[in-house]
Order: C-alpha cells, then structure tokens, then sequence
C-alpha cells in the first residue's frame, strides 16, 4: 500500500459510520443504487457482477433482489462487515463473496461480466493506471459502470451556501467549502483536485474510458436530491441536459469494445494479469 493509500483506508475506515448512517432505504444513496441495478437488469440480466467498492452493500442488495450473481470488495472492513450482514439471506455465502481490496490484486481469480465502481473514482489516486487495473477484472465484451462526482453542481453550491450562511460555522468548515469546490466533496482531505479533479465532466470521463477500449452505451445523472432523482432514467431531452450540466453524480454504463458480442458467462481466465 503507498502512503496515499493508507491515507484513503483510513480516511473510509473513519468514514463508514457517517456513510452507512447516511444511506438508510429513503436516501439518495439508496436511490440511486436502485435505478443503476435496474439499468443494469436491462443491459445484463442475471450477470455475474462484481459490486467493487461496494461500501455498505446497498447495490450490493439491489442487485442480489434482481437475481444477480453477485460479489462484492472494499477497502475498508467496516464497509464489508456491512456488506455481509445486508445481503445475508439475499446470497448464499457472504464471506466468500465480499473480499478485501489489497493493492493492486484483483479480489477474485477470475473476471466478471459486469464491474461496477460507484462512488469511487473521486478517491482513486491515478485514473490511467486504475482503468487498467479494472480492465483486468472485466470480461472481453462486459459491462463497466462507473461514476464521478462534478465539482460545478447544484448541491455542491447549495452546500456551501448553507454552510456560509450558518452561524456559528462548524469547525473546519474553511476546509470543506474548499473541498466543495474543487472535488464537489466534502471529504476533499483525501480527495482534492489533484485526483478528483482529473475528470469534471462527462466528456472527460468518457474519453478516459474510450481511451481503455470502452464504449459508452448509457448513462444516468443525478443531483442529489431524490425528489429529482427519482426520474433519472426517464427524463426528456432538456432535462438530461441539464442533469449533465448541473447534477451532482454522473453514471456512465460502459462496453469493452474488443468483441461485438459478450461471450460466455463465468469465463475462467489466465491469470497472467495477476502478481
Ligand atoms: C462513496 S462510497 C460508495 C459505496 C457504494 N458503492 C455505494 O454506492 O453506496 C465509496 C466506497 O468505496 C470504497 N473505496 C474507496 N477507494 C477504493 C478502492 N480503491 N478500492 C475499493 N474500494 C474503495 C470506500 O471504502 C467506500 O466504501
């Protein structure tokens, strides 16, 4: 683990209380757990998924309730213990399934037909180099789903506004406008521009996949307010546009383009890729 690492461990390992707090069933987390599985249902029904950076486990369960197979891994051990308990019941062996990131090994020795990072590229240090590293968990012809956070959104600038407006401020909150505006964050400590300000828009995260082989095929964007939220993935033309403009959360549903067809599932691979 490099330094920076440790810090993004520990940084979670503190943060996962607050997380899971915040994602009970009427959040936005939960929210957009749903619509992302149900987007996923269509693309890939009954996938074998790897849930990665699963947190708390709420696509975790979302995905288990529309038959997917699925695992799951984190950094943070609180995150997976979480994780475990939601889907008990819902999956058959939880233990084995949600497994602990170490560096650069892939959790599971083999791929999967569909990858999700949802909430987690904001905290990934180089994005070149963890696209290649994902590229090697992902099938030839799967499905890749991931997300940023756009620093220029509504709820950002809504939360610093109600934050300066607050009297008395809270402690440290010079900090947190600061990490709003360059990460969209409020957690910018260990998420500052440097990292998650190196895609801001939907352009820019696209190219970083087409860079890497893949195609985007749909996207969902979100500003972080689920009376908004809930029609994400049926808003008219107008309204997408402005949720790419302005929302908080854009979820891009990406294909590898090496073949035009997915090829059987549960394809054990060679595992050169692994150290
Ligand atoms: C914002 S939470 C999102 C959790 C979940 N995906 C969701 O949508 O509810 C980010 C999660 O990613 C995990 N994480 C951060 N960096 C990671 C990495 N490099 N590999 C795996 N997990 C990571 C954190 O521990 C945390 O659980």
């Amino acid at each position: 683990m490099t330094p920076s690492d440790a810090a993004i461990h520990s940084f979670w390992t503190e943060a996962s209380e607050r997380y899971l707090a915040a994602s009970g069933p009427e959040s936005f987390y939960a929210l957009r757990a749903r619509l992302v599985a149900e987007k996923i249902a269509a693309l890939r029904p009954g996938a074998k998924v790897l849930d990665l950076g699963c947190g708390g486990g709420l696509l975790s369960v979302a995905l288990a309730r529309r038959g997917f197979d699925v695992y799951g891994a984190d950094i943070s051990s609180e995150m997976l213990a979480a994780a475990r308990d939601a889907t008990r019941g819902l999956l058959d062996e939880p233990n084995y399934r949600f497994r602990l990131v170490q560096g650069a090994i892939a959790p599971f020795p083999w791929r999967f037909e569909v990858v999700i990072v949802l909430g987690v590229f904001p905290y990934v240090r180089d994005h070149e180099s963890y696209m290649r590293y994902l590229a090697g968990l992902v099938e030839p012809g799967g499905l890749l789903v991931a997300s940023f956070t756009r620093r220029a959104s509504l709820f950002a600038w809504k939360e610093v506004v109600s934050l300066l407006s607050r009297h008395p401020k809270p402690s440290g909150w010079r900090q947190t406008i600061h990490n709003l505006m360059t990460s969209g964050l409020w957690s910018g400590g260990v998420a500052d521009r440097a990292h998650a300000g190196q895609v801001c828009n939907t352009r820019s995260f696209a190219r970083l996949f087409a860079r890497n082989g893949y195609r985007r095929v749909d996207h969902l964007d979100f500003y972080h307010w689920p009376r908004w939220d809930e029609a994400a993935a049926n808003r008219g033309f107008l309204g997408q546009a402005a949720a790419r403009l302005l929302g908080w959360c854009h979820v891009g549903f990406y294909v590898e383009k090496s073949v035009s067809q997915a090829p059987e599932r549960s394809t054990r691979v060679a595992t050169s890729w692994m150290p």
